[in-house]
């Protein structure tokens, strides 16, 4: 009590000196400069990111880097060379009516200055099928020092002049992905570096006449059911968004790749469609402005059927944003495992991605039915640790 007294007269200002105090402890006015060039490219960003956010149409994410493309090849008996990569992507590309359901495809550096098996570039051959050809920019994840066992994604440096570049080979359109592990924190600085990347290569991309499609991937690893990936979720959303202001990112220009709200892959509590529908879309309402035009989910070692019930049940109802989806192995999975490197199986496989991308666009549309699935296509691809 006496220790109370002395705190009480010897520290703060008496009642009678209140104004005072406040006086000289008020903040100055700050001076901040609002004023920022705006793109050259508004208006195009604007409406290349409507074109892929079209109804009824999403993306196909074949921007395997070569390493993880060899796994893809290595998985079917075939060997990680430059002409099996480009057969295999060649087959993709030339799928009879593609664009009907996919209105982009991200490509690696290697296929953006590709030609299919035929000679044609392969970017001329995405435009004929009225699809928008993007890149994957980042660099790929290392340790984050400081973490806890973390990482941070690459490919600032020189950033600007490659997608320069990329743009006058026909790149409409960025990928940057980088991740945040739910098992491993996720840290505050991992989140912050997350958000703070993103932000600045969002930034540089529409500079540089690019939508960015903004990737922090909340990894599918860990027992955490699904209150805790929402939890995170929305700080990760919260930093990215807080970041992308700060760097003066033009929200209408921009694309989104999140991961979809559901428990992690080893939880014993598994998630109906409509729960993670309804997880899913409560982070999006908190944490995403309507004027954002696409929300472009990655299928992160979900199975293809799971992906595709998910995304129909979100769409259930009337969204601020075209809601649909950017897949890579939920679009691909059958498709490579029926080609197999044989050439009488390519009409075969085609079918199979042509079976995978109607289905997702029915999914975009509210309108798909799981009815005569194969099996196949219900086996989950979760690989713990996934790189890109
Ligand atoms: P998945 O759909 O296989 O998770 O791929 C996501 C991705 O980031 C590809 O661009």
């Amino acid at each position: 009590m006496a220790s109370a007294t002395l705190l009480k007269s010897s520290f703060l200002p008496k009642k009678s000196e209140w104004g005072a105090a406040r006086q000289l402890t008020a903040p100055r006015p700050v001076t901040v400069s609002v004023v920022v060039r705006a793109s050259a490219y508004a208006d195009e960003l604007v409406k290349t990111a409507k074109t892929i956010a079209s109804p009824g149409r999403g993306i196909l994410a074949m921007d395997e880097s070569n390493a993880t493309c060899g796994k893809r090849l290595a998985s079917i008996g075939l060997e990680n060379t430059e002409a099996n990569r480009q057969a295999y992507r060649t087959l993709l590309v030339t799928a009879p009516g593609l664009g009907n359901y996919i209105s982009g495809a991200i490509l690696f550096e290697e296929t953006l200055y590709q030609s299919a098996v035929d000679g044609r570039r392969i970017v001329d051959i995405l435009t004929e099928q009225g699809i928008v050809p993007g890149i994957k920019v980042d660099k790929g994840l290392v340790p984050l020092a400081g973490s806890n066992d973390e990482s941070w994604c690459q490919g600032l440096d020189g950033l600007a002049a490659r997608e320069a570049a990329y743009y006058q080979q026909g790149a409409r359109f960025a990928k940057w992905r980088t991740v945040v592990s739910i098992p491993n924190g996720p840290s505050e600085l991992a989140v912050k570096e997350a958000a703070w990347g993103l932000a600045r290569y969002a930034a540089i991309s529409q500079d540089n006449g690019l939508v960015p499609i903004v990737e922090p991937e909340i990894l599918l690893d860990g027992e955490h059911g699904i209150e805790r990936t929402f939890e995170v979720a929305q700080k990760v959303w919260a930093e990215t968004f807080y970041a992308m202001a700060e760097n003066n990112v033009m929200f209408e220009g921009i694309l989104l790749k999140p991961s979809m709200v559901t428990p992690g892959a080893e939880a014993k509590d598994r998630a109906t469609p409509e729960q993670v529908a309804e997880y899913t879309l409560k982070l999006l309402h908190r944490r995403i402005p309507p004027s954002v035009p696409g929300i472009m989910f990655l299928s992160g070692g979900q199975s293809e059927v799971e992906a595709t019930q998910n995304l129909n049940a979100m769409n259930q109802g009337p969204n601020p944003w075209h809601v649909s989806f950017s897949y890579a192995r939920a679009l691909q999975n059958t498709c490579l495992k029926t080609w197999g490197g044989v050439p009488e199986n390519v009409k075969a496989a085609q079918d199979a991605l042509l079976l995978r991308a109607k289905a997702n666009s029915l999914a975009q549309l509210g309108k798909y039915t799981s009815d005569g699935e194969a099996a196949e296509a219900k086996e989950g691809m979760f690989v713990k640790n996934y790189s890109y």
